[in-house]
């Protein structure tokens, strides 16, 4: 099998559709065949219940007890018991708990490498494995930053600052030299985007010539839906909601731009 690539999706913005692509692209890039592991490390569950979990807190092995049993040492379950799937897609889910590992985390050496001493091992098994992270430049991110080759930012033209994006640029390149030589940009992608509206036009022009030059932007943007919100509610992607629908279609093509770059990386 290829080599496997992790992919961490991350915005301490909140609501800039981390976790709405974290779902999307994982379908789409199953989709194209290519087997995907899909893991939320957000406390607030959102990834798990859009994946089909309906009471994250009444989850057992969740991502929570995966971190704190490295860290206490202790033997991970088997596979199967914390690597679920909904049909289509392989995922570990997580719950509230998950608070109480950042804090543990905290008191740990070298807790900043457990999430990558977990996933590690999972690199012979999928060749793409995506990691949803929480809007906050915590341990948790700093951890699936530590684990990843690398970063996708979405970003939403409606909450975009500049501040923000350049504070999360400051962090990626910190775990670089400290953490994670091999952290790359996967690229900057627009969501929820309108085209009609001069907020749209004005961010994506500002953010071109701020970041364009530095930083990959992906050709493909996700449109602004209500049908991302449905999907998600639904448990289900927005492809298999409705086929046609312009951010299903978005999704796909996101999912062959990344699958095509590591070709092309060879
Ligand atoms: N393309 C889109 N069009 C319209 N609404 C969207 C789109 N993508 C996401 N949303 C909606 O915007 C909200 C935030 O999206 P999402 O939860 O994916 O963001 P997030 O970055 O993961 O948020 P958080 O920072 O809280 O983790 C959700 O209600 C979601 O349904
Ligand atoms: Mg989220």
């Amino acid at each position: 099998m290829a080599a496997c690539k992790i992919i961490t999706v991350a915005n301490q913005k909140g609501g800039t559709g981390k976790s709405s692509t974290v779902a999307n692209l994982a379908y789409a890039i199953g989709e194209i065949g290519k087997k995907v592991l899909a893991v939320d490390l957000d406390p607030q569950g959102n990834l798990s219940m859009s994946l089909g979990i309906e009471a994250p807190d009444k989850t057992p092995n969740t991502i929570h007890q995966l971190l704190n049993a490295l860290m206490d040492e202790q033997p991970l379950p088997i596979e199967m018991e914390y690597i679920r799937s909904n049909g289509r897609i392989d995922f570990i889910p997580s719950n509230l708990n998950l608070l109480t590992t950042e804090m543990n985390l905290r008191d740990e050496m070298g807790g900043e490498h457990t999430l990558t001493a977990m996933l590690d091992p999972l690199r012979a098994k999928y060749e793409y494995i995506l990691i949803d992270t929480n809007p906050y430049l915590g341990l948790l991110t700093i951890n699936a930053l530590a684990a990843c080759d690398s970063v996708l930012i979405p970003v939403s033209p409606q909450l975009w600052s500049a501040t923000g994006l350049t504070d999360l640029l400051l962090t990626i390149r910190k775990i670089r030299r400290k953490i994670n030589p091999r952290i790359m940009i996967e690229g900057i992608l627009l969501t929820m985007c309108d085209e009609r509206t001069n907020l749209y036009r004005e961010a994506k022009k500002l953010i071109a010539e701020h970041y364009g030059g530095d930083i990959p932007m992906f050709q493909t943007e996700i449109p602004m839906t209500v049908r991302v919100g449905e999907a998600n509610y639904l448990s289900m992607s927005v492809s298999r909601l409705d086929p046609r629908n312009k951010a299903a279609l978005a999704y796909g093509n996101l999912a062959e731009e990344v699958v095509r770059r590591e070709t092309r990386a060879g």
